[in-house]
This record gives structure tokens, C-alpha cells and sequence, in this order.
């Protein structure tokens, strides 16, 4: 039986016909039965400050609300000089504070991305890798899904075209789903265990 499961999906870009926004929309249809995934626009959320971080603006709080609801993350993150975006970097920070409301805090996530390049986003994954650890949040090892030569990829609409894609795609998300549920039966163990469900 398959457990209704919720991901939601981040892209790292704001421009319109990004293609690492068309890469998370094409996910949309390629999610495994009895998950849904949802997206959230980066656009909104203002330059990280201190100052606002004991009454967030609207945009953040709306951004913490649904990473604490949803059951995975999914990053699709393109790569700016070899590192994570700061529209990306900004978010992840804005939405782990203050210190100790955490949203990220325990998230089982994966990540993927694309670009116009040979590399597809590596040096910007694995940048992204190390700043899960400080957030505590459970990164998915494999399938990496890094997106060559994007370009090439899509339809000028900014259809996913390229059928090997796709299914390295399919794997990813099926791989989130079930690590998604191991992690969560592990929790409720854990829980039963310790006498508090
Ligand atoms: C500020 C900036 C830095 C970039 N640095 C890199 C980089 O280090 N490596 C790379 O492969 N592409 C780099 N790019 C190119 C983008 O990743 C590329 O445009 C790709 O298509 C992904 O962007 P898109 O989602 O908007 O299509 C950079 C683009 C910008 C604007």
C-alpha cells in the first residue's frame, strides 16, 4: 500500500525560462504513484537580516509553514561560479532560523540540477551537500542527477524532452519517496520506543 507522501520542490532561480525551473516542473509528472510534488518560488524572499529574524517577513514565514509540512525537499539547484546561487544560499539561511526553529531540521532531501555546461551543477551539489549537514537534514546519496548540456534538453517551451533524463529523473524521485518512508518508520521506532507515541 502506498502511503500519500508530499516533496517540495525548490529551484535555486528566479528567471522565467530557467532550466533548472523547467527540470523541477518536469518532475511534476514523473513523481512515483501516491506522491505529490509541490513547489515553492523563491521569488519574494528578501536578503537574509538578522534584525528581522525574530518576526520574519510574510514570504518567509509562508516558506518555513510549507518546508515544515512537506514529508522531503527537493533542491534543483544551477551552479554560479562553481558554488550554490545566492538566491538559494539566502533562502536555506533565512528559513534555519532563528536559532533553534530550524525548518529544515531532520528533512530527508535530494537534489539535482542543470546546466548549460558539461559539469551539470556538480561543484554546486556538493557545495549544497555540505551545508545539509549544519541543517541536519538526511541527503539522498544516489542517483545523482546532474543535467549536461542542458540546453539540448528541452523543447523551446521548456519541455523536458530528452527521455534518458527523464528516467534518471523517475529514479530519483522514486529513490526520495521510499528513503522519505524508511526515514519516517525509523522516526515513529524511535519514537514508540522512547514511550511517546
Ligand atoms: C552569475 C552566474 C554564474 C554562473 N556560473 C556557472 C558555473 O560556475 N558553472 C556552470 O556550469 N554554469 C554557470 N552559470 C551558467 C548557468 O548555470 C546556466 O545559465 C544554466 O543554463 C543554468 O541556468 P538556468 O536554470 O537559468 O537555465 C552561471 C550563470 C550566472 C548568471
Amino acid at each position: 500500500m502506498n502511503t500519500p507522501l508530499t516533496i517540495l520542490g525548490i529551484a535555486g532561480r528566479l528567471r522565467q525560462a530557467s532550466l533548472n525551473r523547467a527540470a523541477l516542473r518536469a518532475a511534476q509528472d514523473l513523481v512515483p504513484e501516491g506522491v505529490t510534488l509541490e513547489i515553492f518560488d523563491l521569488a519574494g524572499i528578501p536578503p537574509f537580516n538578522s534584525d528581522e529574524e525574530a518576526r520574519p517577513p510574510e514570504r518567509v514565514t509562508q516558506f518555513k509553514q510549507r518546508i515544515r509540512a512537506a514529508d522531503a525537499i527537493l533542491f534543483v539547484t544551477p551552479e554560479y561560479n562553481y558554488s550554490i546561487p545566492g538566491v538559494l544560499k539566502n533562502a536555506i539561511d533565512w528559513a534555519s532560523r532563528p536559532y533553534g526553529d530550524n525548518s529544515w531540521e531532520g528533512k530527508p532531501v535530494a537534489l539535482m540540477g542543470a546546466s548549460a555546461g558539461a559539469q551539470g551543477t556538480s561543484r554546486a551539489q556538493y557545495h549544497l551537500r555540505q551545508v545539509f549537514v549544519f541543517l541536519n537534514m538526511y541527503p539522498l546519496n544516489k542517483p545523482e542527477v546532474m543535467i549536461s548540456n542542458a540546453a539540448q534538453r528541452f523543447d523551446a517551451e521548456g519541455n523536458l524532452t530528452d527521455e534518458a533524463t527523464k528516467a534518471h529523473i523517475q529514479k530519483l524521485l522514486a529513490a526520495l519517496a521510499a528513503w522519505a518512508k524508511h526515514h519516517e518508520a525509523g522516526r515513529q521506532a524511535t519514537a514508540a520506543n522512547a514511550g511517546t507515541t
